[in-house]
């Protein structure tokens, strides 16, 4: 063979008789095919198997696969991002001349694209508080196409009844799709309470390392028609390393949010009982509006978010988050470690203190992430942090 003729692709991969325990992560962008026949066979759906990646690869669907168990969902596919999730329901979805009723409390990218993005395709919004079921109720015009709540609200951690929801939405012609990115699986399966899509951004808890952009849409049957052509065509595809990683993050998520929730509860229980905070939000708390909702929507655990207040506004905060430093100000969530995030500059800087204040945001807000340390450790490490801002425990 002339050396300049070795070509690094393999002819045929090497056989053998077993299979790997861990997953082979599939990088190629391409796959050969056997002849013209095959190809279109594989682009028809009539033969299994993969073509181009951008349409789907098989570190994708392994994922999907645990997903769609998790959740009892006829349909998942996994895309590029939580945000590419939403594009795409978004996308299969509707059309220009429809209507969509949107939570104000979303998270503000999703806010940005089903309001300002949606808008320039033509397709209208009401925007409302989906706490409150008659506002929503009245927010339905005939042209409604979707419903769209988060599980358990940023920052505020509030809980929308979803089989009240779903049931609104499909009296009035609608689907319900809701973002399940704070709860999870494991406390919530929006589809068995009768929502219509679902989706996640896996970036965060699923993951749980901090390591991956990655997002999945589920849902029912009779919705998914269009959704694997807009995923391809818009290119909301995935990456096979980050679908690797992801399923490996998964293999451990029932141990972290038993942890992670069990720590939160302590931390919020400990936050509420310093006089130096002025409120805790937490919906394993009693005091929560929505406590009794979340316990039989979520089967007895809250999940790992905690949102506190302190008085004294930015200056509190800032003073806080400096002293915690063992708590690292990283405004995203799901990670092992506990991290914080500062709502007013972060995820709604955008917002006027006004509409902040609405939503229950204040200089002196901050939102936790909590960990799988030790809560021991989780505590002293929030000790600090007020102590820092002059409080004492
Ligand atoms: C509730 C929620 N939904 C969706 C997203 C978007 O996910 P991604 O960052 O993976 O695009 C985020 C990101 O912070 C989020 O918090």
């Amino acid at each position: 063979m002339n050396a300049e003729d070795i070509c690094p692709r393999p002819d045929r991969l090497p056989p053998q008789a077993t299979s790997p325990l861990s997953p082979p992560i599939f990088q190629s962008a391409v796959y050969r095919c056997e002849s013209p026949q095959q190809a279109a066979e594989l682009m028809t759906g009539e033969l299994p198997g993969y073509i181009y990646r951008r349409d789907g690869h098989p570190n994708a669907d392994l994922l999907a696969d645990k997903l769609r168990e998790l959740h009892a969902a006829e349909r998942a596919i996994v895309c590029a991002s939580g945000m590419a999730a939403l594009a795409a329901a978004a996308l299969s979805q509707l059309s220009t001349g429809d209507h969509v009723v949107v939570s104000n409390q979303l998270y503000g990218r999703n806010l940005t694209l089903l309001v300002q993005e949606l808008s320039r395709l033509g397709v209208a919004n009401t925007v409302v508080d989906t706490c409150d079921a008659r506002a929503t109720e009245a927010a339905f015009q005939p042209s409604s196409k979707m419903l769209v709540v988060e599980t358990i609200t940023n920052p505020c951690l509030r809980v929308p009844d979803l089989a009240l929801l779903a049931r609104l939405a499909r009296q009035r012609g609608a689907r319900l799709l809701v973002d399940n990115t704070f709860a999870g699986p494991l406390l919530c399966r929006p589809l068995e309470l009768g929502a219509d899509l679902v989706l996640e951004s896996l970036t965060k808890i699923i993951n749980g390392h901090s390591d991956v952009i990655l997002g999945t849409l589920l849902g029912k049957a009779d919705c998914w028609q269009r959704v694997p052509q807009v995923v391809s065509t818009w290119g909301l595809a995935s990456s096979p390393l980050d679908c690797w990683l992801t399923l490996r993050g998964l293999g451990t998520l029932a141990l972290r949010v038993e942890r992670s929730s069990a720590n939160a509860l302590a931390a919020a229980e400990f936050l509420a009982r310093q006089p130096a905070v002025e409120a805790v939000h937490y919906p394993g708390l009693a005091a929560h509006p929505d406590h009794r909702l979340a316990a039989a929507q979520f089967g007895g655990r809250y999940g790992s978010m905690v949102t506190f207040t302190l008085p004294g506004g930015t200056a509190a905060a800032e003073t806080f988050i400096a002293a915690a430093e063992r708590i690292p100000f990283s405004p995203s969530l799901g990670d092992l470690s506990t991290t914080l995030s500062h709502p007013e500059s972060t995820s709604h800087r955008g917002h006027t203190p006004e509409q902040r204040a609405a939503l229950g945001i204040f200089g002196g807000t901050i939102r936790l992430s909590v960990g799988i340390e030790s809560s021991g450790y989780i505590l002293d490490a929030l000790a600090e942090g007020l102590r820092g801002g002059g409080a004492h425990d």
